[in-house]
C-alpha cells in the first residue's frame, strides 16, 4: 500500500493540508444514510402493502402483531394506545436499527459525516471537547454486543422467510421476489457474521488462540467477514431497503412478481 504523507494541520475547522477529495466520502454517507433513515421511516408508519403472497418485507418480520390472519400473536395490541398510529413495523424497526446505530464501523463514518467530527483523518474539528466513548452519551455505544444476540435472532427468521419465499400456494418454485429475499439474507448475514463484536465473543477474548482448535476456526470464519465489513454494511442497507420497496411496489400492482419456475 503507498504511503501518503499528510502533515498535521492543527487550528480551524476544517482546515487541512490535504489535497485529495477527502469530502466526498462524508458527503456520500451523510446522502445515503440520511436517504435510508427517511424511507425506513416512511415504510415503517405505512403499515400496508408488507406482504406479498409468500414474500414478507423484512422490516415487517417478524410480524408479532398485524394482520391477524397472518401475525404471529394477533391484530393491534388491546394495549396499544388508540391515538397512536399502529404498524407492526414499529415493534421491528427499533432492534435493527439499534444494532445499526451502535456498529463500530458505523460509528466511525457517522460521526465524520454528520457531527464532523472530525470531517475527515488530518482535517481540523469542531472547537469543542470530544469526550470520547467512555463518557456519557457516548458510553451507551457500548450496549452494541447486546444487540448482536437480538441481529443474530433475526438473521434466522429472516431465513425463515427467504424459504417461506419459495413456496407458492404448497408448490416450490423461483420468482424474482424469492432472489431477492435470498440476497437479503445473505448479505445481512455476512455483515451481522462479520460484526467486531461476535469475532471479540468467538475467540478474540482469549490471550492465546493457539490450542483453541474450534474457536480459532470460528474467529478466522468471522474474520473473513470483518475484513470486508464496510461492503457488507452498505449493501445490505441498500438491498433490505430495496427488498422493502419490492414487496411493496409489488404488493401495489406497480410491479409485477416474475415467475422463474
Ligand atoms: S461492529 Fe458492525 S455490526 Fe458489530
Amino acid at each position: 500500500m503507498p504511503d501518503i504523507d499528510v502533515p498535521l494541520v492543527g487550528g480551524r475547522f476544517g482546515r487541512t493540508s490535504r489535497r485529495d477529495l477527502w469530502w466526498v466520502q462524508p458527503l456520500v454517507v451523510l446522502l445515503v444514510l440520511s436517504g435510508f433513515v427517511i424511507y425506513a421511516t416512511w415504510a415503517a408508519f405505512q403499515g400496508n402493502h408488507y406482504r406479498f403472497g409468500p414474500y414478507l418485507s423484512p422490516f415487517y418480520s417478524p410480524e408479532l402483531w398485524g394482520n391477524p390472519l397472518t401475525a404471529w400473536i394477533g391484530g393491534r395490541p388491546g394495549w396499544y394506545p388508540s391515538w397512536l398510529i399502529f404498524s407492526p413495523a414499529l415493534f421491528i424497526l427499533p432492534f435493527p436499527a439499534g444494532f445499526r446505530l451502535t456498529c463500530y464501523y458505523y460509528r466511525g463514518a457517522y460521526y465524520k459525516a454528520f457531527w464532523a467530527d472530525p470531517p475527515s483523518c488530518a482535517v481540523g474539528e469542531p472547537p469543542r471537547s470530544y469526550r470520547g466513548e467512555r463518557s456519557f452519551p457516548l458510553i451507551l455505544q457500548n450496549v452494541h454486543r447486546y444487540f448482536l444476540y437480538i441481529a443474530l435472532l433475526f438473521i434466522a427468521d429472516l431465513a425463515y422467510d427467504a424459504w417461506n419465499g419459495f413456496w407458492f400456494d404448497g408448490h416450490f418454485g423461483m420468482g424474482v421476489g424469492s432472489v431477492v429475499l435470498l440476497v437479503n439474507v445473505i448479505l445481512l448475514g455476512g455483515y451481522t457474521l462479520g460484526c467486531h463484536a461476535l469475532r471479540h465473543r468467538v475467540g478474540g477474548v482469549l490471550d492465546r488462540l493457539a490450542g483453541a482448535r474450534l474457536r480459532k476456526r470460528t474467529y478466522d470464519c468471522v474474520s473473513c467477514l470483518t475484513g470486508q465489513h464496510m461492503t457488507w454494511a452498505w449493501c445490505s442497507l441498500l438491498w433490505v431497503a430495496f427488498t422493502d420497496l419490492y414487496v411493496r411496489l409489488c404488493s401495489m400492482g406497480v410491479w409485477h412478481d416474475w415467475r422463474i419456475f
